[in-house]
């Protein structure tokens, strides 16, 4: 049965011990960041949970972040599913579609704001890089347009910085969706209504950082994902339809050319990202569920609840395409949390001859232009999700003189900082070239036995490893 909203996802969260509350009262203009970024640093992702914090410093409304992609497991469940089952799970919502259901009224307009009540300081919305970004930023909002010639909607996750009490500025990279309707709009010579939504049913959410082609619409791929329809609403002030059972919609309206400077924001590289000129949104109304829940996504510095939902997908494609396209015998794929779910990736297979690594990084690079800077290829027995056993790899099953290979002139990540620079000064993003690095660390010849303990033995200290009564020395996080 697909989750009803948000709260019916929570609970199963719960349940299963994935959601950990802070009760402490926190300071949503520091410490809420520092927290994420404690936890999600420190706690590995297997074990990571998802956060809510239940009591925020002047405001009355709890925070819930890491619900969609504090770890696998978690995405997994948001789905409704196993971590193997994502890509199949995906493909079940886009082949088998459902119409949004319209309905007259909806609990996410139980209470209404409007004109001079109107204020979008009244969501808790972080400063997610103290000192650096110029103020309070959503990261997670889903936010809705339509295009004005067929009515299709989109939904689009761009973040939304706070302007005041009924202005917010709109950071849309220009290959995003939403752009084509202000473009089509600004050609009639008229604004873009918006409205951006907090806390669904998560499948919602999912579509939501999700790319899709331009036309297809969000709310039918997660009615065929849910097998049951989204219901949507109407909008009180804009003509949207927006989650009947979202926690809060905040409408408003781009006006016709309405741009102004937008950022520095902290990107998903660990690195700030550069200001811009940017749309902004005149609010005209907002709506909410008694007792909202506000949600957020941690981003910035990985590893981050971005990078967890950027890799399980992208994962399951290039494994998909390099198994089943190409014939490699690849038995895992890993894009690392460390590089972001974009800079390194980590392939193993079951290598039948010594063509195969260097295939499987061609593969890999030709079908996406950014994955993989850092490509490295070792053979099944190594855990690719353990960094120890890959470094191991490196170390000991590669050549350096025979084994690296550079491909030269390559499309750039235009977010990566370390993009050369001309003549003392970085250059334009159209104008970047990046390169990438391909290192085949599986062995090429037969190796001699491991030097390790035999596994029987192993396996019988693991099942009494309490006998010996070891711990771990505690040390503070850094
Ligand atoms: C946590 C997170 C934050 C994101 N922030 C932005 C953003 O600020 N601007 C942007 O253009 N894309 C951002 N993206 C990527 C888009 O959400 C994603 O490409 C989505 O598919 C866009 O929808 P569209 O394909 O309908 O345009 C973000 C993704 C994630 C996971």
């Amino acid at each position: 049965m697909a989750y009803r909203d948000l709260r019916e996802y929570l609970a199963v969260l719960e349940n299963k011990g994935l959601l950990c509350h802070i009760e402490a009262e926190v300071d949503k203009d520091w410490e809420i960041s520092a927290v994420c970024r404690r936890t999600f640093r420190s706690i590995p992702e297997r074990n990571r949970p998802a956060l809510m914090f239940d009591r925020i410093k002047g405001h009355d409304i709890p925070l819930v972040v890491g619900i969609l992609g504090g770890s696998r497991e978690i995405y997994a469940t948001a789905l409704e599913t196993e971590v193997g089952n994502v890509l199949e799970k995906w493909e079940s919502g886009t082949k088998n579609p459902l119409k949004a259901r319209l309905v007259k009224s909806a609990p996410c307009q139980e209470v209404v704001h409007r004109g001079a009540e109107v204020n979008f300081e009244m969501l808790p919305a972080p400063v997610w890089t103290v000192g650096q970004d110029p103020g309070a930023y959503h990261t997670s909002p889903f936010v809705i347009s339509k295009d004005p010639e067929t009515g299709i909607p989109n939904i689009g996750t761009y973040r939304v910085q706070v302007k005041g009490r009924n202005r917010a500025g709109l950071m849309i990279n220009p290959p995003r969706n939403m752009n084509q309707h202000i473009r089509k709009n600004e050609a009639r010579g008229q604004g873009t209504d918006v409205a951006i939504v907090f806390g669904t049913d998560p499948v919602l959410g999912l579509t939501s950082v999700t790319p899709f082609p331009y036309g297809v619409n969000e709310f039918e791929i997660a009615g065929g994902i849910r097998r049951e329809p989204v219901d949507v609403v109407r909008c009180l002030t804009v003509d949207l339809e927006v989650p009947a059972t979202a926690e809060i919609v905040v409408e408003g309206r781009i006006p016709f050319q309405g741009r102004e400077p937008e950022g520095p924001f902290g990107e998903y590289g660990g690195y700030m990202g550069a200001a811009g000129t940017h749309p902004f949104i005149e609010i005209s109304c907002i709506t909410h569920r008694k007792k909202p829940i506000y949600q957020a996504f941690l981003s910035q510095m990985p590893p981050s609840e971005s990078s967890c939902i950027k890799g399980i997908g992208r994962e399951a494609v290039i494994l998909r395409h390099l198994k089943n396209n190409l014939g490699i015998p690849v038995t895992d794929v890993y894009l690392t949390e460390s590089g972001g779910a974009t800079g390194m990736l980590i392939i193993a297979m079951k290598k039948q001859n010594r063509f195969q690594p260097l295939k499987a990084m061609m593969g890999a690079w030709s079908l996406h232009d950014v994955f993989g800077k850092v490509t490295i290829v070792v053979d099944d027995d190594i855990d690719i999700r353990d960094s120890f056993q890959v470094e191991w790899a490196l170390s000991f099953r590669m050549q350096p003189a025979e084994d690296v290979h550079v491909l030269n002139n390559t499309d750039p990540l235009t977010l990566d900082p370390s993009q050369p620079w001309k003549d003392g000064k970085p250059v334009l993003p159209t104008e970047q070239v990046s390169s990438k690095v391909g290192i085949d660390a599986t062995k090429k010849h037969a190796f001699p036995p491991l030097a390790v303990p035999p596994r029987e033995h192993l396996e019988k200290v693991d099942a009494q490893w309490e006998r010996y009564g070891i711990r771990a020395l505690k040390r503070n996080a850094k």
